[in-house]
């Protein structure tokens, strides 16, 4: 990360609020946070997260600074939870939620529970709580059917998935509450993040560290679709930095606004199929990759998705670090190194 904002973070110590801290992006915020000084209250309920997660960053981070983290289970449904977690805080960083497309079109109640009327007891709590500033998880899902690549962030088509429509209305309850109460809110429209910590388990893991199990377990890799679809792949440091610089940002103009997170470079799947198997036979030697299979396209999923970054870029001073290559070559050598705790 930049030596400015690790200085502008230390600099002014703060309470924060962090959900979803036994979750991947959440788990990673929260080891920055404490690395940085920071006092830090999180929430989980274990839901789709681990405590395996929350114990290695504690190893990582060390006692004195895990001393800073009080840690609170329970769930966001629950409105006097959200609103306990939000006394004194000064700024929320909120990521729990039920994510994947396809778990919302199996269970839609279920991800509204959660991603809508979790969200909102939040965001109220946050108000009623005095908190500053409100970021949270948005997504690249939003865009929906528009079909203008690169994706700017005021062109929108219809959502394709309950999921999406969740986190479309976020950013609608965000945008009211900042115009109705005064609190500075940032919505980041993650697109498709990868890194260590990020489960490969489940029927609705994310096609990295699913696709690196496969590989390290001798399996093929399933490709829905020709493999031609395209996603732009974003490293959790680039996302991490973004969370930062989003809730410190002193520019009245980036505030109550949404943002594209993500590196701003198309990967097909077939490409991101070889780019693994590279990195994998870099770490572990002798490994034998099975070539992929095909089967048919998935549901609610979108051909391309490619973010412009420029919004980010000019109004937080945002500069992702790691491109896909980069970014894969760390989280592989992780998985790699881990593949025996799965
Ligand atoms: N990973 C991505 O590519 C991606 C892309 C776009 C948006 N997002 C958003 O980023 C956020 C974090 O995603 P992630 O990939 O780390 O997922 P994750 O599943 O690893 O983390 C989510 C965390 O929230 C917790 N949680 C879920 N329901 C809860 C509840 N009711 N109460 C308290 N905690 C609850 C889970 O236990 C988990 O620890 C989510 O809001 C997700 O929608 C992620």
């Amino acid at each position: 990360m930049n030596a400015a904002l690790e200085f502008a973070v230390r600099g002014t110590p703060r309470r924060w609020l962090l959900t979803g801290s036994a979750g991947f992006i959440g788990s990673h915020l929260l080891e920055t946070l404490l690395r940085l000084g920071q006092e830090v209250v999180s929430v989980d309920n274990f839901s789709t997260g681990h405590r395996h997660n929350l114990l290695q960053v504690r190893e990582t981070v060390g006692e004195g600074a895990w001393r800073r983290h009080h840690f609170i289970e329970g769930d966001i449904t629950d409105a006097a939870v959200c609103r306990d977690a939000c006394t004194g805080i000064d700024i929320v960083l909120h990521q729990a939620a039920l994510g994947s497309v396809p778990r919302s079109i199996a269970q839609p109640l279920a991800t509204h529970a959660v991603n809508a009327t979790g969200f909102l007891n939040m965001l109220d709590a946050a108000r009623l709580g005095g908190a500053q500033r409100f970021v949270y998880a948005a997504s690249s899902s939003t865009y929906g059917d528009h079909p203008a690549l690169p994706k700017v962030e005021d062109q929108i088509g219809r959502p394709l998935s309950p999921y999406a429509v969740t986190k479309y209305l976020n950013e609608l309850y965000a945008d009211v509450y900042s115009r109705c109460y005064g609190i500075d809110t940032i919505g980041l429209r993650y697109f498709n993040v990868f890194g260590a910590r990020q489960d490969p388990n489940g029927p609705y893991a994310a096609v990295i560290p699913r696709w690196v199990a496969e590989m390290l377990a001798g399996r093929p890799c399933v490709i829905n679709g020709d493999g031609e679809t395209s996603r732009d792949f974003s490293y959790i440091a680039n996302v991490v930095q973004a969370n930062l610089l989003a809730a410190t940002t002193g520019n009245p103009v980036a505030v109550n606004q949404v943002y594209n997170v993500a590196f701003g470079e198309s990967t097909t799947l077939n490409l991101l199929h070889a780019l693994i198997a590279n990195a994998l036979a870099v770490n572990k030697p002798g490994l034998t990759i099975a070539p992929p299979v095909h089967r048919e396209f998935r549901q609610g999923d979108i051909r391309h998705s490619l973010a412009d970054i420029g919004k980010a870029c000019d109004l937080l001073g945002y500069a992702p670090d790691f491109d896909v290559r980069r970014g894969l070559s760390e989280a592989i050598a992780w998985y790699a190194a881990h593949s025996a705790d799965h």
